[in-house]
């Protein structure tokens, strides 16, 4: 619902984003406008938080030390990225606090992928080349976003998601190529079961994904969950084959007249079930961030107590 904000202002507004200007924190915005934001940012930020438990689970399992060493600096980097959109949702108005009550009760939504377990060390590998590889083609287009903010942080996160893309690769092209029979057969295990929550990633099909027409008035987002899931299944299918991997859809063809890559249906009912917090690893992941969040308490207390302590010693001394 578009609110009844004056009609000049709004004119201007969309002007603005007709001419590429960037929206700024201070600058008028439609309460819509804002409300998506919201919305989409904190939802954002949960799922690179969220994200980071499925890899988490196999830094202790590592292979080498070189994985490990890998492993762990892109699960570091997934929570700086919860850190650039948790402030990018900030200049909107909600606080740190609002937003993470809402992950906590369960009331507010991350990646639908997240909430799959990670049963293998390959999965690790397919998070780092189809999880992220889907992520990256959806954050390159919100990198060009009207909500300068919130285009600046993707422009990073999008950089930094770029080695965690070549890394998941080059792990499975480096079993497919070179690995055991029992490696190559954990690698096509994993692809099994990650083919299609990844498709998933893209959200809804056009027709059915209620917030887009908004979000694409206002440049928000400025391709479709169908058009950026078509181009990534056209960029990644050849790839995949190539390695002599089964991509586990009995209807996949291609299409000689449109040059595209054809996918059988997606199981939408698994996807809304999982979204509706009913996946197979909802409730452990909710756990494991409570837990996460109540350890933390120690830390969030002496921060507070540090800035009580400067703010009244400035006071004392009259600074
Ligand atoms: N998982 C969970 N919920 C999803 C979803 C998914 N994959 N796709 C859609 N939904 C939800 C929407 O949030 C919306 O619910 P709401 O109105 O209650 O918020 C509902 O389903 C209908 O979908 P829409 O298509 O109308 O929603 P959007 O227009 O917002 O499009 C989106 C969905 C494409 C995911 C969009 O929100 C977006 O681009 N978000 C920002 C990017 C993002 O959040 N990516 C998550 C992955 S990040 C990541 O993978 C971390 C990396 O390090 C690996």
């Amino acid at each position: 619902m578009i609110d009844s904000a004056p009609e000049k202002k709004l004119q201007e507004f969309e002007e603005r984003i007709a001419r590429g200007e960037k929206i700024e924190p201070g600058d008028w915005m439609p309460d819509e406008y804002r409300r998506q934001l919201i919305r989409m940012i904190s939802q954002h930020a949960h799922s690179e938080v969220v994200g980071m438990l499925p890899e988490g689970a196999w830094i202790p399992h590592a292979p080498n030390l070189r994985r490990k060493m890998v492993l762990m600096a892109k699960v570091q980097d997934e929570a700086g990225h919860g850190q650039y959109l948790y402030h990018a949702a900030e200049t909107l108005g909600i606080s740190r606090e609002e937003m993470l009550d809402a992950l906590l009760a369960g009331r507010a939504k991350y990646s639908s992928i997240f909430n799959y377990p990670t049963l293998a060390w390959a999965d690790v590998a397919w998070i780092g080349w189809l999880v992220d590889g889907a992520a990256i083609k959806n954050q390159t287009m919100l990198a060009q976003c009207s909500y300068g903010p919130y285009s600046r942080a993707m422009v990073r996160i999008c950089a930094e998601e770029t080695f965690h893309y070549k890394q998941g690769k080059e792990m499975i092209v480096k079993y497919m190529t070179t690995g055991s029979d029992a490696q190559k057969a954990m690698v096509q295990d994993g692809l099994n079961r990650w083919w299609w929550p990844m498709l998933m990633m893209f959200g809804p099909h056009d027709s059915d994904s209620p917030n887009s027409p908004v979000l694409m008035r206002w440049g928000i987002k400025t391709r479709s969950n169908d058009d950026l899931r078509q181009e990534f299944i056209n960029e990644e299918i050849p790839e995949v084959l190539a390695l002599g991997l089964t991509i586990p859809d009995p209807d996949l063809l291609f299409d000689e007249t449109s040059k595209t890559w054809q996918i059988g249906p997606i199981n939408w009912d698994e996807f809304w079930q999982v979204v509706r917090g009913n996946g197979p690893m909802n409730a452990e992941r909710l756990a494991a961030r409570q837990k996460a969040h109540d350890d933390g308490r120690w830390v969030r207390e002496a921060v507070a107590a540090y800035a009580e302590k400067v703010a009244s010693s400035k006071y004392a001394s009259g600074k």
